[in-house]
């Protein structure tokens, strides 16, 4: 394929409307029915939503980063935690008839990208005050100038048109035909995000809006991040012949939600990265390096995340696994090749982001 490279941009201040503007398509995609974000160009190819000026403004806030001396923030994807059930246990579900698991897994994913859409409602500070070096030219200074709205949009939709939530939808929907949705699943959600203690805060001296807002993108870019696994998952599953009824049409669709996430992981990880590179004022008068703020958020959220999300995947289905697996002609002997498909996981032994590591 010859694509012809896009010029990188070096305008660097968008307006609200610019970063909110998809262009024209030539055709709309259409998800189970219902319109959807983004569309298709003439020669067929699939385009993201709102990326017209925002895939441009971001690359060229990191050509700037970059010029400027700093590094992009990375999150190692070796503190991924795998997928479970994996690919190879979900297929073994599906060839024996046992659908609920996946179901509910597709509708979790499906809830989690519309949850996404309380992006919009993070309060953004007066950086201008809080941020001792200029911050015209930056990610950071477009949070609320697009930033934040492009990305609420684009996961939960906007007025008539379906975001990431209604795609998931239909993926699922379009593979394994229009399955029955178990009525509890919001409701075990729910219950797991009420028995999470709240965190205290870790830095006090900062202003409170400021910690919050950097806390808010520090986990969501984290959990953006660990969504590709998700994703790839459900990419893997539903374009599988042997257990997809539409592998074709439910694959694409999972491969255009993983396309407009890349905006969200750049973003988040830009505006971060320019925070690393400034120095905060503290309400007491004083400052902190940008950089410790960023990383102890990044290292809290990563060793959470690790940790924890194996664990929750399992307690998610443990009990609707077990009454699932009824319906397959041998439960004990399908459990036993499930189990034995099983895949030990151990978070790395760091973060990456370690205090002792960023002097
Ligand atoms: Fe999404
Ligand atoms: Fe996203």
């Amino acid at each position: 394929m010859s694509a012809t490279p896009r010029p990188v941009e070096d305008r660097l201040v968008y307006s609200r409307e610019e970063l909110l503007d998809s262009g024209p398509y030539a055709a709309p995609l259409i998800a189970g029915g219902v319109r959807c974000h983004g569309g298709f160009e003439a020669d067929g190819r699939y385009r993201s939503p709102r990326t017209i000026h925002r895939a441009p403004a971001i690359e060229a806030w990191q050509a700037r980063l970059r010029r400027e001396g700093h590094d992009l923030v990375e999150i190692p994807a070796a503190g991924m935690p795998p997928t479970w059930p994996s690919v190879e246990q979900s297929v073994l579900l599906l060839e024996h008839g046992v659908r609920d698991p996946i179901v509910r897994t597709l509708t979790i994913i499906s809830i989690v990208e519309g949850f996404g859409a309380i992006i919009r409602d993070v309060r953004i500070p007066d950086l201008r005050a809080l941020v001792v070096e200029p911050i015209d030219g930056t990610a950071l200074a477009h949070l609320g100038e697009g930033l934040f709205e492009a990305h609420a949009r684009d996961e939960s939709g906007f007025k008539d048109e379906g975001g990431h939530k209604q795609m998931w939808e239909a993926a699922r929907d379009l593979a394994l035909d229009r399955p029955k949705i178990p009525g509890d699943v919001l409701m075990r959600m729910m219950g797991r995000q009420a028995a999470r203690k709240k965190a205290e805060r870790p830095f006090p001296q900062l202003d409170a809006t400021l910690e919050r807002m950097l806390g808010v993108m520090a986990q969501v870019l984290v959990v953006e991040i660990f969504a590709e696994g998700t994703f790839d998952w459900g990419h893997r599953v539903l374009s599988n012949p042997k257990v997809s009824a539409a592998p074709e049409a439910a694959g694409a669709m999972v491969q255009h939600i993983r396309s407009d996430e890349s905006p969200h992981v750049e973003y988040l990880r830009t505006a971060l990265s320019e925070v690393r590179a400034r120095t905060l004022r503290t309400v007491d008068g004083k400052t902190i390096a940008g950089r410790s703020v960023v990383d102890a958020l990044l290292h809290r959220i990563l060793f959470e995340l690790t940790r924890h999300r194996p664990q929750e995947q399992r307690d998610d289905l443990r009990e609707s696994l077990a009454t699932a697996m009824q319906v397959a002609p041998d439960p004990k002997r399908l459990r036993e090749e499930f189990d034995a498909l099983d895949v030990a996981w151990t978070p790395p032994a760091k973060t990456g982001f370690e205090p002792a590591l960023t002097p």
